[in-house]
This record gives structure tokens, C-alpha cells and sequence, in this order.
């Protein structure tokens, strides 16, 4: 059984602070694109047990009915899906319709994300997003017709830590069970990257992140929603299985520019230029034991998913004769369930330092 990944790196504009691959496609391009993801998929001759699917970009919700019909079709004729299967789109505000959401219930697709970012209108200007907090509510009347399956992207550090609680709760007021809150990462080579170095743009200090993160955390837990992973909080039955099964080491393939695949032990990434994806280029790397290891620490402790002792010691290490291990079970860091180990969630926003330690 699979996981499915998608990419449409199609948008309407790039927002300033996004380094991920995506770019606005002329028609020309946008054709091209789809018919070589068409046929990538026509050519995959893999595991094909689909457990769950997730459109992702880039920006999903631009597909026409009809593209993402075509790409439907052919999903169905190359893989078995699940009933029950998780079918995620991520979708932006301003660019769904009453119509789309239909159509993505006609399909299957069970569960939606929508980037939010902020509700502050003069913060999601500056951060280049087309829409606004009334596109967002907007957004969410239509969707929470068809969907109760719905989650918010929110990005922590754009702006002062007192807003953070007052978004959540407005998200909460419009349906969302699901909120993923990602720290501002200021890529190089991304608009903001040149605004703050001009000094035009001042993003919260390191400091005011943390705060706005535990605010968010503490707000969150209030109203019932569990961390399941140092970003992701959820009420419970409606975490992201598709992330679950990444952070599980489970088996997943990639379509489309750039995508990674991980599949018996082999992990791969289509190439990231358009004219190596159209040309078939992709980069292959067997994972080692001690890449394994450090992978399945790494995902583990970052979810409530945990790391198994036993498959460690599969691979030939042996968690339990680490000092650095022994010494976070005793303060307290990390806990104990049968066979797993698990980073306590009041340590999540140290995550990265105490993975580090352990895999040191
Ligand atoms: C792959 S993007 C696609 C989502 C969708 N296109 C949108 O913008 O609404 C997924 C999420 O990553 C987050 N993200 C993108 N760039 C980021 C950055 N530089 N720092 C923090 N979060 C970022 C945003 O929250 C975004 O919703
Ligand atoms: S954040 Fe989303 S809409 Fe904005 S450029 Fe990135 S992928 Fe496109």
C-alpha cells in the first residue's frame, strides 16, 4: 500500500515569501505539464494499493474540472484506492467556486487545505497572497457545506504574537478542524528575502515566534485539538493521514516536477527544472542502515507517531544503550510506551535540538 503525492505547481502569482516550486504557466505550459504528468503516472508500474492521495502545489484548486477529471481517470485506471482512502487538494482562497467543491465531493477527494496564512488584510498584501480575510471566511462557508474534513495553513512570525489566537479562533468559528502552523522561513532568493534585507519588511524576532507558538499550542489545546506533530494540531479523527504516513516511514510515490518518492527502501526525486521532468530525469538513492535510523528518529519524534525500539534494533541500533537517550527518558524529555519512544509535546519546540543530540 501507497501513499500518492500530486504536484501542480501551477499559481496565479507568487507570494513573496514562497520558495517552493511553482510558477504561473502560460496555456501552453500548463497543457504540456499536464499530458507529461499523465503519462508519468501511465507509466508507474509500482505498488498500486492507493491508501490515501494528496493534491498538492503550488496550487491545486487552479486545475479546471476538467484537467483534474483527466487526472482522476487515470489515477482510478492505474491504482486500486482504498475505500476510506484519504483524497486531500490543497486549495488557496481565491480561486475555488461552489462549482469546484462539488466536483471535488463527485470525486472523491474527502478532505481539503486551504492556505490561510494570516487574517490581517494589510499583512496578507504585503506578503503578496490575492486574497483577503473576508476571501477566507468566504472560502470556508462554501467548503464547510461539502467538507467536514477541512484544515487551515497559518504562518507564525508575519506579525505580532497576540494575533495568533484571534485567527484560530475565527478559524475554529468557520469549521476548521485541522490547523498546520508553519514558523516564516525567509528564503534567499524570495522578495521578502530582499524586503528584509532592505529593511522594509520586519518579521517577528525569534522570540515573538516561540511566544506566538506556544500562545497558539495552549489556545488550541483549550478547544480540544491534540499536536500530533510540532506543526500540525487536530481534533481527534481528523489528523492528515497522508502526513501520518510519511512520519510512519511508510511507502510513497510522487507525481509530477520535483516529487520524491520512497518506495522499498529507495528514495527518489524527479528533477526539479521542467525540461529534465519532461525528459524523465530523477535522482535515486538507496537508504542505508544509519540513514534509516537517523530518518525514522528524526520523523518519529517530531509526531506523536514515535520511534519503534525493535525496528531500530533491526537495523542494528540499540536506542536503549544511548546515554544522550537514557539521560532525556529521565528528565523527562522523552517517554516511554512499550515498544516506542516518544518526544513529550511540551518539548516540541526544542525538537530539532534534542533529534540532533540523540542522532549525534
Ligand atoms: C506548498 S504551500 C501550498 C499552499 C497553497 N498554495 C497556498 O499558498 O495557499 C503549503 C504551505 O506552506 C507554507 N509556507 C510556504 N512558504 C513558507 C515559508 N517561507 N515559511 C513558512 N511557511 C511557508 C504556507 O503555510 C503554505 O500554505
Ligand atoms: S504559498 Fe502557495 S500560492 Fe503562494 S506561491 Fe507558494 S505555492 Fe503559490
Amino acid at each position: 500500500m501507497v501513499s500518492v503525492y500530486i504536484h501542480i505547481p501551477f499559481c496565479e502569482k507568487k507570494c513573496n515569501y514562497c520558495a517552493f516550486l511553482s510558477f504561473c504557466p502560460s496555456n501552453a505550459e500548463r497543457k504540456r505539464y499536464l499530458s507529461a504528468l499523465i503519462d508519468e503516472i501511465e507509466r508507474y508500474d509500482g505498488d498500486n494499493v492507493a491508501k490515501t492521495i494528496y493534491f498538492g502545489g503550488g496550487t491545486p484548486s487552479l486545475l479546471t474540472t476538467e484537467e483534474l477529471g483527466t487526472i482522476f481517470q487515470k489515477l482510478r485506471q492505474k491504482f486500486e484506492i482504498l475505500s476510506g482512502a484519504e483524497i486531500t487538494i490543497e486549495v488557496n482562497p481565491n480561486s475555488i467556486s461552489e462549482e469546484k467543491v462539488k466536483f471535488y465531493r463527485e470525486m472523491g477527494i474527502n478532505r481539503v487545505s486551504v492556505g490561510v496564512q494570516s487574517l490581517n488584510n494589510k499583512t496578507l498584501k504585503k506578503i503578496g497572497r490575492l486574497h483577503s480575510k473576508r476571501d477566507v471566511k468566504l472560502a470556508l462557508k462554501t467548503l464547510s457545506k461539502y467538507y467536514d474534513n477541512i484544515s487551515a495553513d497559518l504562518i507564525l512570525g508575519l506579525e505580532n504574537e497576540k494575533n495568533v489566537c484571534h485567527y484560530a479562533k475565527k478559524l475554529l468559528k468557520w469549521k476548521v478542524k485541522h490547523i498546520s502552523a508553519y514558523m516564516l522561513e525567509v528564503h534567499k532568493n524570495t522578495p521578502l528575502f530582499e524586503a528584509v534585507n532592505r529593511g522594509e519588511y520586519r518579521p517577528l524576532s525569534a522570540d515573538g515566534v516561540t511566544k506566538s507558538y506556544e500562545k497558539l499550542v495552549k489556545f488550541l489545546k483549550k478547544y480540544h485539538f491534540f499536536q500530533y506533530e510540532v506543526s500540525n494540531f487536530a481534533i481527534n479523527g481528523f489528523e492528515s493521514k497522508h502526513n501520518l504516513n510519511y512520519w510512519s516511514y511508510g511507502d510513497y510515490v510522487g507525481f509530477g516536477i520535483s516529487a520524491h518518492s520512497f518506495l522499498g527502501g529507495v528514495r527518489s526525486a524527479n528533477s526539479s527544472n521542467l525540461k529534465g521532468y519532461y525528459g524523465g530525469e530523477k535522482n535515486c538513492e538507496k537508504i542505508d542502515s544509519k540513514m534509516e535510523i537517523e530518518e525514522r528518529i528524526m520523523l518519529g519524534l517530531r509526531s506523536q507517531v514515535g520511534v519503534s525500539k525493535l525496528a531500530l534494533k533491526k537495523l542494528g541500533y540499540d536506542i536503549t544503550l544511548s546515554e544522550t537517550y537514557r539521560k532525556l527518558l529521565k528528565e523527562g524529555v522523552i517517554r516511554e510506551d512499550g515498544d516506542r519512544f516518544y518526544l513529550n509535546e511540551k518539548f516540541y519546540k526544542f525538537a530539532d535540538y534534542h533529534i540532533l543530540n540523540l542522532i549525534a
